[in-house]
């Protein structure tokens, strides 16, 4: 069951408006000097930050753990206070974007290519709350591709791995590893991501299981049991969905 509650009716015209309003919602609700928060990645997770900066700026009380290397640029040139996870190890709340959430919570991220660090930090919150505009929410997690971001040694053997696992669970996506500028995509931890255009996923909570098992693979985009709250960007404002 989730419990839905306005939090702004602002309307909200523009994919980016949407966004941004849920960000700033989160911070207004959320977000307390003296906190630990995990700062995520992506465009909606960027709003935060820059949003974060305005009212926070300079306060060191307030501790900020970024996902990615692109995160932790910004949230310096907005003047916050950066740190890393080995001086906070738990942190309060975790702010991030999602590219699809299903009613049960159950999300794939990683579009922007920072699941792993996201994964590590959001894990290491007391709560992850997401920020995304309407378009997110989807009935069931799969249109959207799945990445897995996996060691570039021996790529195409985790690859046809990957493959044998979605076979096993009646799935059979078209996967590529992905690309920049002619050549593989880097993480920041150094791996390659292989996207995996799955179609409706029936069980996110076993392939999760079945895929981060895999030898090579590093872990998956599927975030199953990381967020229970979420506030979205609507064209009729800002909504919270929180399961019941
Ligand atoms: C990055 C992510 C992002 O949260 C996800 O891609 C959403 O991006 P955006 O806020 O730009 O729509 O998982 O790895």
């Amino acid at each position: 069951m989730t419990v839905k509650t306005k939090v702004t009716d602002k309307i909200l015209l523009t994919t980016d408006d949407k966004k941004k309003a849920a960000a700033e919602a989160a911070i207004d609700k959320y977000v307390q000097s003296g906190m630990k928060i995990g700062l995520g990645h992506g465009s909606t997770a960027h709003h935060f930050v820059r949003s974060l900066g305005k009212k926070f700026k300079g306060d060191k009380s307030l501790v900020c753990v970024p996902t990615s290397k692109a995160t932790a640029e910004i949230a310096k040139e907005v003047g916050l206070n950066v740190s890393n996870l080995n001086e906070n190890p738990y942190l309060d709340f975790t702010f991030d974007g999602t590219d699809e959430i299903d009613p049960d919570f159950r999300l794939i991220k990683g579009g922007g290519g920072a699941l792993l660090y996201e994964k590590i930090v959001a894990t290491s919150s007391k709560f992850v709350l997401i920020i995304a505009d309407e378009s997110k929410l989807v009935p069931k997690l799969g249109k959207f591709p799945l990445p897995v971001e996996v060691i570039p040694f021996g790529v195409r053997a985790t690859a046809w791995k990957l493959e044998r696992v979605f076979q096993a669970n009646n799935m059979q996506p078209k996967m590529a590893v992905r690309g920049k500028d002619g050549k593989p995509f880097v993480t920041d931890a150094g791996n390659f991501i292989i996207d995996c255009e799955c179609g409706e996923i029936n069980d996110p909570g076993r392939l999760e299981l079945m895929i981060n098992n895999l030898v090579g693979v590093v872990h998956c985009g599927l975030f199953i049991n990381v967020s229970g709250i979420a506030l979205i960007g609507t064209t009729n404002g800002v909504e919270e969905l929180r399961r019941g």
